[in-house]
């Protein structure tokens, strides 16, 4: 069957603190097929050093569990799913609150979420206590650009109608 999206991938790693840049580095390379600016790299591995940071942190806490990380190219833009089989959130809509953090003697700034929310598109949290977490991010790439070249486009295709 043909997939809906035009390229995938998918990334498993142990939650050790080093993998943190592995995510955010291999995620930032994938992106970069869809031409992105400096700016949008930027704030891709922004939120996924967030998303990963939080399950080795608060998911598996002391222990050490799998991490998956799927990237998924539809059109010019890109859906980023980091999951964990960690602990779980027992109220996302507190955690997503800014400010918000079960960890303040790890000096946490409770900002993962609000910067999550803010650098992509679109941010959505599932959880299930004691099962694990799911955090879905979409980020189009290049908006403007390709609304110029659509435009423009239309234009040379408008002028070669008699
Ligand atoms: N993957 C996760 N598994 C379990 N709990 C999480 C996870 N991600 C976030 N949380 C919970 O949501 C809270 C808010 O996360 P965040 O906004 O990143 O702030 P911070 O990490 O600074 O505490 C965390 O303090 C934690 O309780
Ligand atoms: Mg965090």
């Amino acid at each position: 069957m043909k997939s809906l999206y035009e390229n995938e991938m998918k990334l498993e790693f142990l939650s050790k603190s080093n993998n943190e840049a592995f995510a955010r580095i291999s995620v930032a390379a994938f992106a970069s097929q869809l031409d992105p600016t400096i700016e949008e790299l930027a704030d891709i591995k922004t939120a996924v050093s967030e998303a990963v940071t939080n399950c080795i942190i608060h998911a598996y806490e002391d222990n050490e569990g799998v991490i998956t990380i799927t990237c998924k190219i539809h059109e010019n833009s890109i859906i980023i799913e980091i999951s964990d089989n960690g602990k779980g959130i027992e109220n996302v809509n507190m955690a997503k609150e800014p400010l918000y953090t079960s960890k303040p003697d790890l000096e946490r700034s409770g900002m993962g979420f609000t910067i999550m929310d803010s650098f992509m598109d679109s941010l959505e949290v599932e959880s299930i206590l004691g099962l694990g977490t799911k955090v879905t991010m979409k980020k189009t790439i290049n908006k403007e650009n390709s609304e110029e070249t659509k435009e423009l486009e239309g234009k040379v295709f408008s002028s070669f109608k008699i």
